[in-house]
């Protein structure tokens, strides 16, 4: 049977190849998993079906489960997030890939179903689409799967809650290794690279808005406090607002921020966190951009009515025309600002992110027929051993607890 693949080129492999193997020298722990793995076989014919997005930390994933015996169908979690000739260096390495970069919604989904007629009995996603489609099909046998970020996370427990979830799930999102980094050092940095490769404009200086002050709030809010922007936090939670009022930054509602700020940056995994009211108070020239999982945090269809027309001005800026004198920038069509303006995550934060995911895939199926249909978290082994595993590949050493310090640690009856 001719080996199946939706992408853009097949011709990119070579740049695709290169542009991983740069990835792969930044995650260590990932390769320690993959020599494992290959050697041991332990995902020997499971299909797995992944909606994630198509980048170079991706294709090192990719290839670790397929070394590990697994067939391997790709798809996009996002529609501007695939890197078009990472996409074809995994077809060479016979990793089933569906999606190219810019598709539409319609591709989207169909990329999404062609994965699932594949009949994938391992679910890895991203935002929970691939998950939540596979519940609409009436049958399906799917030992499990895993998720890789807070929004998707959401979506599940909103599944778990109904009773409606049909397999176990482990959520990667919520392992130490993977939100305390990917999600603030990973969405810190990669967001603001977005930004400038969107833009280049000058940070310092500029009035910041962070909306939200989850894990990914705290990286985009920090590194912009570095590079000398005035930065104002906007939440809804207290205890994170207060967080953000003591770390040192202004912190308001978003009808007020709109008055002030020259860039926004959304991160809640909440929807029309920025909607009419505010864009017809913002100054001229303000940037909106947005690094939570979906395109639904900065009111589109409210800019777009709002606007008297559109430009193009840049490949990744679109300029609304709101009155005479002002005009407001949406970047990458409102979607991951770091992943379509940029190239996502920095390797070293993904080696432990995925080291999660594989890590997972391998405790799913050992555990087949053990788990109930539950979102689970990564077991508390996997994490802790990656976290010590990443510290030792970067040549860390750190202190052991005494025997003596143990016992006083374990103790109620020694006081002052
Ligand atoms: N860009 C990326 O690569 C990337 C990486 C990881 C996570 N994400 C996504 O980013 C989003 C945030 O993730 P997180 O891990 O930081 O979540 P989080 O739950 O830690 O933080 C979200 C914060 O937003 C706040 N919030 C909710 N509604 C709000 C509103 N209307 N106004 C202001 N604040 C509001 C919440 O109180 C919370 O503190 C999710 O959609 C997640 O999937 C994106």
């Amino acid at each position: 049977m001719k080996f199946d693949y939706e992408i853009k080129d097949i011709n990119l492999a070579t740049k695709g190849k290169l542009l991983s193997e740069w990835a792969a020298n930044q995650m260590p722990v990932l390769a320690s998993i993959r020599e494992n793995f290959s050697k041991n076989k332990v995902l020997t014919g499971l299909r797995i079906g992944a909606c994630l997005h198509i980048t170079t930390e991706t294709a090192n994933l990719a290839i670790t489960l397929k070394m590990a015996g697994a067939e391997v169908y790709l798809c996009a979690s996002n529609p501007l997030s695939t890197n078009d000739s990472v996409a074809a260096f995994l077809v060479k390495n016979r990793i089933h890939v569906f999606a190219h970069r810019g598709e539409n919604a319609r591709d989207y989904y169909s990329h999404i179903k062609k994965v699932l007629s594949y009949r994938p009995q391992l679910l890895m996603d991203d935002g929970a689409d691939l998950v939540s489609t596979a519940h609409k099909e009436e049958k399906i046998n799917i030992i499990g799967g895993t998720e890789e970020t807070t929004t998707g996370i959401h979506r599940l427990r909103s599944l778990e809650k109904n009773g409606l979830l049909r397999f176990p799930v482990i959520a990667v999102n919520d392992a130490n290794t993977k939100h305390l980094f990917d999600n603030r050092y990973g969405t810190g940095q990669s967001t603001i690279d977005g930004l400038l490769r969107t833009t280049n404009i000058l940070i310092a200086g500029k009035t910041f808005v962070v909306c939200g002050y989850g894990w990914c709030g705290r990286g985009v809010a920090l590194r912009a406090k570095g590079m000398g922007a005035n930065v104002i936090v906007t939440e809804v939670d207290p205890l994170r607002a207060l967080e953000a009022v003591m770390d040192g930054y202004r912190v308001m509602p978003i009808k007020e921020a709109s008055k002030t700020g020259n860039v926004f940056i959304t991160t809640t995994g909440d929807k029309n966190v920025i909607r009419k009211e505010h864009f017809k108070v913002m100054k001229e020239g303000a940037i909106l951009g947005n690094s939570g999982h979906f395109n639904v945090e900065i009111d589109i269809p409210a800019l777009e009515n709002l606007s008297q027309g559109k430009t193009r001005i840049r490949e990744q800026v679109e300029e609304y025309r709101i009155s005479k004198n002002r005009r407001l920038y949406l970047l990458a069509e409102g979607r991951l600002l770091n992943l379509a303006g940029a190239e996502g995550h920095p390797p070293t934060v993904m080696d432990m992110s995925f080291a999660n995911q594989a890590k997972a895939a391998e405790y799913l199926k050992k555990s087949e027929g053990k788990l109930a249909k539950m979102v689970y978290p990564v077991p508390k082994e996997i994490d802790e051993g990656i976290a010590s595993l990443k510290l030792k590949l970067l040549g860390i050493k750190i202190d052991a607890l005494t025997k003596q310090q143990k016992t006083y640690l374990s103790s109620w009856t020694l006081g002052t």
